[in-house]
């Protein structure tokens, strides 16, 4: 029987400072209202002073191992997906490997943005499968708040802070990863970037001034661009496996905008109590916000062994990217 990636642990953390509407009210011209009502999102977590992204992914990771049953030294790789790291070098992948004491496994960073955790998955998951790797632990991790210019109501209310981690080990039998799907359409990279701290502008005074190193996005083309091409994804992503939306135990989208999330599932058929929702309580927390969910999901009990199981992110690049599991 041929070998599956299955996920054996997930964990998440995310900081205690709570940024609400209202406070944001007195910062930006905008209301807790516009913010409720255009994206869902009520609160989001900030990353305290001194307080790194690869804190973050430590944490996570030390619950996910805990769950998966785990000692660090048992891991042969490390993946962190994330477009906030600690530094541009080295990966923030190594850091948490020394933070974590992970001194057997090899570690690097992806960047897929907000699709950042569905591709690691799915190249964790052709590790695991061609017995490459044998534990490995992914992490989607973000410090979204360094990287906003919070006199930009239209980017500031959106994003969030947090990390996710799960461990995945190799299993035979029908349960596990059944399919990972990744697409990219570069020529919309404008839609959201950073510009600014590469090698195309590399940090300077005029890209301060300029504010090139904070977040931009055109959120309506966004908005569109998402709602049609998740809808597509996720009819793909059942098709190729043969399940039908009605199987489905649970759709874990990635959390932008509780409207794009609703659109989906209308459009799939697939009712509002099968899909996972914390974009209240967390803002947008990009590679973060699938992995938390989903770890939020298995501690409440939500989903059982031969669960189906549909992920699905959309973000910069632009990337989209979705996997189905059999729990
Ligand atoms: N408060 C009050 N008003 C605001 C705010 C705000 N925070 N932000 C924008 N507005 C105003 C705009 O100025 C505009 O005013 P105007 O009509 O006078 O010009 C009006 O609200 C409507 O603006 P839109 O941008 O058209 O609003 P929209 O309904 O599209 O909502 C949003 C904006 C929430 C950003 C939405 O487009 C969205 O969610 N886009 C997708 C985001 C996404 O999925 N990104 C992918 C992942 S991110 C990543 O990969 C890093």
């Amino acid at each position: 029987m041929p070998l599956k990636s299955r996920i054996t642990g997930t964990g998440s953390y995310v900081p205690e400072k709570v940024l609400d509407n209202f406070e944001l009210e007195k910062k930006v011209d905008t209301s807790d209202e516009w913010i409720t009502e255009r994206t869902g999102i009520k609160e989001r977590r900030i990353a305290g002073p001194g307080q790194n992204n690869s804190d973050l992914c430590l944490e996570a990771s030390k619950r996910a191992l805990q769950a998966a049953g785990l000692k660090p030294r048992e891991l042969d790789l490390i993946i962190v997906a994330t477009m906030s790291g600690d530094m541009p070098m080295p990966s923030t992948a190594a850091v948490l490997q020394h933070k974590l004491g992970a001194k057997n496994a090899a570690a690097f960073d992806i960047n897929a943005a907000c699709s950042g955790f569905l591709y690691g998955l799915s190249v964790a998951d052709k590790f695991i499968k061609s017995g490459a790797s044998q534990k490995l632990l992914l992490v989607g991790a973000e410090v979204n708040s360094r990287f906003l210019d919070w006199k930009d109501r239209a980017t500031c209310v959106l994003f969030g802070d947090g990390a996710g981690a799960v461990v995945l080990e190799p299993v035979k039998g029908n349960r596990g990863i059944l399919s990972t799907h990744l697409h990219t359409d570069g020529s919309l990279w404008d839609f959201i970037c950073l510009p600014g701290g590469g090698s195309q502008h590399p940090p300077s005074s005029k890209t301060v001034k300029d504010g090139m190193h904070f977040i931009k996005m055109k959120g309506n083309e966004t908005f569109k661009v998402a709602v049609r091409t998740l809808e597509r994804l996720a009819v793909d992503t059942l098709k190729a496996n043969k399940v039908d939306p009605s199987e489905l135990a649970m759709l874990i989208p990635h959390q932008a905008n509780l409207r794009i999330i609703t659109a989906t599932a209308s459009r799939l058929n697939i009712p509002m109590d099968k899909v996972a929702v914390n974009v209240d309580k967390y803002g947008n927390t990009s590679s973060a916000s699938i992995p938390i969910t989903l770890d939020e999901v298995v501690r409440a009990g939500r989903i059982k062994k031969g669960d189906y199981i549909l992920l699905e992110a959309f973000g910069s690049g632009l990337t989209w990217a979705s996997a189905l599991i059999r729990w």
